[in-house]
């Protein structure tokens, strides 16, 4: 493990630079849309994006929130600017090919942002699926990209398959071992479903994502039983501990198993970091060292036409499964994110008021306007 990295170095777990204040604990908030991208995107500014980056990544961290994903929608701001702060994240994201093969390009993100990084590796990858039916590329030296699905939805919204992996930072022990080694390295497929929201299959191979233990904390909640572990391995359903602890994987030893896969298929691809090589978002000093695979199929040229059609006949059919006693509907994987999606587009995005805090908190230091009604600990508008 490396120094500044370990349970006990005081940075893992933490909210990099900030922890919000000011905001009393209450009720989820929804505000506008626009309103927080454009806050969020005048924070990137500040620290150096050019306007079209810094809108992309303030519009994943808010679709993020959108989606119901707010372990990595704006709370991660308090990741992202203190490294921008830093200079250990470089504002300016630029692909270059390092290696790799014509089927499978290496690319360096240079260390730049890992959205912007993301979104233009899939955009690659699906300008070689048009021509070829299929792209793939690898992209090193890249930082946390927040939300895998932002990326795969980037190629199932035109009609493409899309898959992503990522490597991490260590959150999980092997099965049997008492000190975490391996990232949650969450993968994601997304593929389009004719006359509706894309399929959209995208988790962490742990129980639960270690950004969820975050939010936890950053809220004041226990976290369930099941999630996690202490530094010495002991069941946990204290935030704080658990984050200084281990995340425990999904499906037992199986969640170790897929994590090492994507490991294998990522960092040690690449070459570039693997297991703890690979630095937590949420420490200011150390360079990411991330690794992301990217991939976008046109199946209409591998499988004959009509797969959204094919999509949507397999969705149609689980839907409509016999359900087991007391449950209503049989939901898609990415299907409660969409209409969560659709009631924030609606109504507005859903955060926690210790969220709110943070944003306004990094806003006033930026001398950004917040175009919506400040609410304080003791109450009340102004
Ligand atoms: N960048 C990183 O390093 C990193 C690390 C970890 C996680 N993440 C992100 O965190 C997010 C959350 O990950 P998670 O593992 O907690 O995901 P999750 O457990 O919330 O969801 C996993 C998958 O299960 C589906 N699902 C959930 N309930 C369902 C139901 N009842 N029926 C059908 N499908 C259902 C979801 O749509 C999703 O595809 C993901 O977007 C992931 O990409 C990012």
């Amino acid at each position: 493990m490396t120094a500044g990295d370990a349970p006990g170095g005081g940075t893992d777990g933490g909210t990099g630079g900030r922890r919000p204040g000011g905001a009393a604990s209450g009720p989820v908030r929804r505000l506008p849309w626009q309103a927080l991208a454009d806050v969020a995107a005048g924070l990137f500014r500040k620290r150096g994006l050019d306007p079209a980056d810094a809108r992309l990544v303030a519009e994943h961290l808010v679709r993020a929130d959108a989606r119901g994903l707010g372990s990595h929608g704006l709370l991660r701001l308090s990741f992202y600017l203190p490294k921008l702060d830093a200079g250990t994240m470089s504002p300016v994201t630029s692909l270059s090919a390092v290696g790799g093969v014509p089927g499978l390009p290496l690319l360096s993100a240079n260390n730049g942002v890992g959205q912007v990084a993301a979104a233009q590796a899939m955009d690659r990858a699906m300008r070689a699926a048009h021509e070829h039916g299929v792209g793939a590329l690898l992209v090193r030296h890249s930082n946390h990209f927040g939300v895998a699905q932002l990326f795969t939805l980037q190629a199932a919204e035109t009609g493409l398959i899309g898959i992503v992996l990522t490597n991490a930072s260590p959150a999980m022990a092997p099965t049997g071992g008492a000190e975490r080694l391996l990232g949650t390295n969450p993968w994601s497929v997304a593929a389009p479903r004719a006359g509706g929201a894309p399929v959209v299959v995208d988790m962490a191979n742990t129980v639960v994502a270690r950004g969820k233990i975050l939010s936890a904390r950053q809220e004041g909640r226990a976290i369930p039983e099941g999630w996690a572990t202490d530094a010495e391995g002991r069941p946990t359903t204290d935030p704080e501990a658990a984050l200084a602890g281990m995340v425990l994987p999904m499906a037992g030893h199986k969640g170790y198993a897929v994590a090492l896969a994507v490991e294998l298929l990522t960092g040690l691809l690449g070459g570039a970091g693997w297991l703890d090589d690979v630095h937590y978002p949420g420490n200011p000093d150390r360079v990411g060292n991330v690794t992301h695979l990217f991939a976008a199929i046109d199946p209409d040229q591998v499988g004959g036409p009509g797969y959204a059609d094919r999509v949507l006949d397999a969705a149609t059919r689980i839907k409509a499964v016999r359900r087991a006693p007391g449950v209503e509907e049989v939901l898609l994987p990415g299907e409660a994110e969409a209409r969560a999606e659709r009631d924030a587009r609606a109504l507005g995005v859903p955060l926690a008021p210790e969220v709110v805090a943070l944003v306004e908190g990094y806003a006033d230091e930026a001398r950004i306007l917040c175009p919506w009604p400040r609410v304080w600990a003791q109450g009340g508008a102004r």
